[in-house]
């Protein structure tokens, strides 16, 4: 049995459910010849209550980061994670992230790691729904013509719950307590996390260097409870909508509202699913549905990128 030594940044919604998993799985690990050993879990709060597994090593110090083999980082933000991951990073180790704002923004760092297999981030876009893994390998192949999705649970969360009447400040609020909601939510009912999520899928399938700048963004937040009924009364549900096309010889990358017929696969994944609808011209149409915010369903794809590691797979590459 060889020891693997794990540092997990953040100890949230996700960080929590990464940590359970851990033990959940520890079957598939021993099956690998693998004692996961969690070396430290940092956060900035120790004496905050939480839900982890006893002998959980929380800190404030991430020096536990210099004997760590891997670290999966659920921290949140820009600035502070990547000044941890900075120097872990230049010593050739993998980094597991779910942090979609990092890789969208400071991608001018982090690319070059990507290109070499060392960043994995399947929970990144769409939780624990895969869309990165396949984007990154099979459908490489087909030449890409668009994509059509809904990539944030908290705005799928609201505008399902403005339908049954609720106002938007209380379906925020209840987004928030179900661990769903960026901190701050501006970055998710002002476009800005669908954006984030539009960018690190366009480099996929459209441009490797594809920037975050690039995005047409607008937000839910003019959304009223009577666009909401007009739509419904109409046969249409109103969603926020990341759309990545060609136009000419640069790309069409959008953020919006908008109302879409009850029939579109985006809507008949279910109310509370993201979904992603993509078009290549060898693939044909393919649909991705599926949780795309929660705990669990984060951890799932953190937990699942550590086993690839293991395995021996790359992380995620983007287009060359
Ligand atoms: P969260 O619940 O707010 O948890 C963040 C954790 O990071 C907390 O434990 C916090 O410590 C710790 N932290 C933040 N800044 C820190 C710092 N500078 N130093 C030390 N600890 C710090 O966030 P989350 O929902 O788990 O999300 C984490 C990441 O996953 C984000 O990048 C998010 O976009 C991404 N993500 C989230 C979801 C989801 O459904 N929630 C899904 C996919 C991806 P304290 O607990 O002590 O405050
Ligand atoms: N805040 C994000 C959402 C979390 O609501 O989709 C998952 O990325």
């Amino acid at each position: 049995m060889r020891t693997v030594t794990v540092g997990v940044l953040g100890c949230g919604t996700v960080g929590q459910d990464v940590l359970h998993l851990l033990r959940r799985r520890k079957d598939i690990f021993d099956n690998l010849g693998v004692r996961v050993e969690v070396a430290g879990v940092l956060v900035r709060d120790t004496a905050k209550a939480r839900s982890v597994p006893g002998g959980t090593p929380l800190t404030t110090d991430p020096t536990f980061l210099q004997e760590c083999g891997v670290v999966i980082e659920a921290l949140g933000g820009i600035d502070s994670p990547l000044a941890l991951l900075r120097p872990y990073l230049r010593s050739d180790r993998p980094v597991i992230t779910a942090n979609k704002a990092l890789l969208a923004e400071r991608w001018d760092e982090l690319r070059e790691y990507a290109l070499d297999g060392r960043l994995y981030y399947e929970a990144s876009v769409m939780a624990g729904t895969p869309v990165i893994g396949p984007m990154s390998t099979v459908l490489r192949a087909s030449t890409f013509v668009r994509l059509q999705a809904v990539l944030n649970g908290t705005c799928n969360y609201i505008l399902t719950q403005m339908e049954g009447g609720k106002t938007y400040a209380q379906a925020l609020e209840e987004a928030q307590a179900l661990g769903y909601a960026e901190d701050p939510p501006t970055l998710d009912v002002g476009g800005f996390d669908t954006a984030h999520k539009l960018t690190v899928l366009a480099r996929f399938c459209a441009d490797g260097n594809f920037p975050y700048e690039a995005v047409q963004i607008e937000g839910i937040e003019g959304v009223t409870l009577d666009d909401v009924a007009e739509a419904r009364a109409a046969g249409q549900r109103i969603k926020l909508v990341a759309e990545l096309a060609r136009d000419g010889d640069g790309w069409h990358a959008r953020v919006s509202p908008q109302r879409l017929p009850e029939t579109h696969p985006l809507c008949t994944a279910g109310a509370s699913r993201n979904a992603l609808v993509y078009e290549g011209e060898e693939s044909g149409t393919l649909i991705f549905a599926g949780g795309g915010a929660g705990g669990m369903v984060t951890a799932s794809a953190m937990v699942g990128d550590l086993l690839d590691w293991l395995i021996g797979f790359p992380g995620h590459v983007p287009l060359h």
